[in-house]
């Protein structure tokens, strides 16, 4: 087999370590548990007396330090200034600590560099938070393990337990829901689906059931060849109409309304997921959709539409979901929930009508219940500014984010609120990034 990478993702407890590690046995290569690199970093901080929120002070730390690892039998040893500090770094506080040094970037400067060093002489599986969008984005294959944050928690006391440690399952529960928060919330790398990546929820899995998930998908990206040129190709036959609408956006969005794409590359992830954009003008179905070749998206158009023969005939074409944008539409919820379990693409508008005035704030929330609901991730466009004929605009694809991890998977008011601002966020994120490209 040539030189391959796996890259498993995901917050901690889902049992990453242990998966890696066995598939790597199974495979005959090396596992490496980046984790355990932050917790070196974060057990000498503590050692030192050093205060882990004095950034200047972790910056020189990150200068001086030698962080290294070692194989053994095929279990990793990691060491600092050649020290073995395998057995000192799996306590709460140095989990914690870990979690606080990798918001640095110093820090993750340093270990990013190491892993690429490691992993680009040899076949291995990495497990980490960053893997796949940062350290390998290339990786062969990317996995994104999760599980509901009670599950985890239950793992991590049992591990502890086992081992002798004396902690409460509710403080362990406690300190994951904020290892999470800080994971996925920090500002560089954050824990996020990677592109391309397969999202595996191991709440009802056993661990025997996940490897041999992993490995069924390598032997798969092994047999298919793994060239970027396949990956274009369409998943599925696409209708008569959505090929024309394809062509014919090219050439609109090439000539008379030329569009400025950015961040192509976070079109690589797989369906299902839901492509989202800001809504200004009627043509941006088709400017936010022609790039992403592989899927037919189905996207949900308002319902009036239908009455009229003619537009009914392009919905019906297009594969379009009719909604009531006027009542809780339990109909189109339960439509779009059974294209996503069917492993397509949904296309929504979230602000409903065309809007001009705020962004991404005053939205339906009927895309995040279907988001959780589906429990798919979300690829954000955002077109600026609106349209018109022969003057050049932008649109920004931004990195897809899994609702679950964002809300340890409940499905309630407070995380459709949480979904709605984490939409808000990204789209003020994006307009303010494009601002400075202005500026
Ligand atoms: O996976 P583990 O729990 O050992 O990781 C400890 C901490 O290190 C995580 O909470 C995370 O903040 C950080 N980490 C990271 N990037 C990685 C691996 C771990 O930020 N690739």
């Amino acid at each position: 087999m040539k030189h391959f990478t796996i890259a498993i993702d995901g917050p901690g407890g889902a049992g990453k370590s242990s998966v890696a590690g066995n598939i790597a046995k199974q495979l005959n290569v090396l596992h490496l548990d980046t984790g355990a690199m932050y917790r070196a970093f974060a057990l000498t901080a503590l050692e030192r007396g050093l205060d882990i929120a004095d950034e200047a002070a972790m910056a020189a730390l990150a200068r001086r330090i030698r962080i290294a690892v070692r194989f053994e039998g095929g279990a990793q040893h990691t060491l600092v200034d050649g020290r073995d500090v395998t057995a000192s770094i799996r306590t709460p506080e140095v989990s914690k600590g870990a979690s606080d040094v990798a918001k640095l970037l110093p820090v993750r400067r340093l270990m990013v560099n190491l892993q690429q060093r490691i992993a680009k002489s040899q076949s291995m599986v990495l497990d980490g938070r960053d893997i796949g969008t940062r350290v390998l984005p290339n990786a062969t294959l990317k996995i994104y393990l999760t599980a509901s944050s009670e599950v985890r928690a239950r793992r991590r006391f049992e591990e502890l337990t086992a081992k002798g440690i004396d902690v409460q399952y509710e403080t362990i529960l406690r300190d994951v829901i904020e290892r999470d928060r800080q994971d996925t919330t920090r500002e560089i790398d954050p824990l996020s689906v990677a592109p391309g990546a397969v999202t595996l929820d191991t709440s009802d899995m056993t661990q025997p059931e996940v490897e041999q998930a992993i490995l069924t998908m390598l032997e798969a990206k092994h047999m298919q060849g793994g060239t970027a040129a396949k990956a274009q190709q369409p998943r599925e036959p696409l209708t008569l109409f959505y090929r024309l609408a394809m062509v014919l956006s090219r050439i609109v969005f090439t000539l008379l309304v030329p569009v400025r794409y950015h961040g192509l590359e976070n079109l690589s992830l797989e369906a299902p997921f839901i492509l989202i954009g800001n809504h200004q003008s009627m043509i941006d179905p088709f400017l936010i959709g022609w790039k992403l070749r592989r899927w037919q998206i189905r996207y949900l158009g308002k319902k009036e539409i239908i009455r009229n023969p003619l537009t009914r005939s392009i919905y019906q074409n297009m594969l379009m979901i009719p909604v009531d944008r006027h009542n809780m539409d339990m109909q189109a919820v339960r439509a779009c929930l059974k294209t996503l379990k069917e492993g397509h693409v949904l296309g929504i508008f979230p602000e409903g009508t065309r809007h001009k005035k705020t962004l991404m704030q005053e939205m339906e929330s009927g895309i995040a219940m279907i988001a959780l609901r589906g429990n798919v991730p979300i690829l954000p466009a955002y077109v600026t500014p609106k349209p018109g004929f022969f003057r050049r605009i932008d649109c920004y694809y931004g990195k897809p984010f899994s609702v679950h991890d964002l809300v340890n998977g409940q499905v309630n008011r407070e995380a459709v609120d949480a979904v709605m601002a984490a939409i808000t966020r990204r789209y003020q994120a994006m307009a303010a990034a494009h601002a400075q490209t202005q500026a």
